[in-house]
């Protein structure tokens, strides 16, 4: 079978055409705002924020696993290179599916080699840049928030999440 795994914009926004959506977890990863955005979420002049995946034991990265049609397949992959080619690649992963089965899937992450990953050193800082980017796809608030909804209807609580919320509370003040 044929899976995508999305744990960021693709859960809310596939824009791919699947034939099931389960919710389901990669284990050993933690998703964080360490991927610059100058193509969608920013500009090249001032890029904003986005999420990849950073290896960590003990952390599990919960997101949507989308079934994709073997007919579907080579298009749905083209379609996703397009849209995630600011850094990211496809890594082929074990995934379970949430009440079920170990499952291959596709998924894209944003190395540390690739020229826009950019940790930053405080979820201030990372909040503070989230505020102030916008790009063709929409204001870089709108990509957490829609973000932060999606994984609070999967009933998901994330580490990175959770620091993010704090950290817009208190430049909020
Ligand atoms: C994903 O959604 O799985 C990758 C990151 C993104 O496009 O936001």
């Amino acid at each position: 079978m044929n899976w995508i795994f999305g744990y960021g914009s693709i859960m809310w926004n596939p824009a791919i055409s699947y034939s099931e959506v389960r919710k389901a977890k990669l284990s050993g990863w933690a998703r964080r705002f360490w991927q610059l955005s100058p193509d969608h979420r920013g500009t090249p002049a001032f890029p904003g924020r986005v999420v990849t995946l950073v290896e960590k034991a003990d952390c599990d990265c919960w997101g949507l696993a989308f079934r994709i049609e073997e007919s579907q397949w080579d298009k749905t992959l083209e379609i996703l290179d397009e849209r995630e080619k600011n850094g990211y690649t496809r890594h082929f992963l074990e995934m379970n599916l949430a009440a079920g089965s170990e499952e291959l899937c596709v998924t894209y992450i944003a190395r540390d080699t690739n020229v826009s990953f950019s940790p930053l050193p405080s979820a201030k800082e990372t909040a503070l840049n989230i505020t102030q980017a916008t790009g063709p796809s929409g204001s870089n608030t709108d990509y957490f928030l829609r973000l932060r909804d999606t994984l609070e209807s999967l009933q998901v609580y994330d580490e990175e999440i959770e620091r993010l919320n704090k950290a817009f509370v208190e430049i909020d003040r």
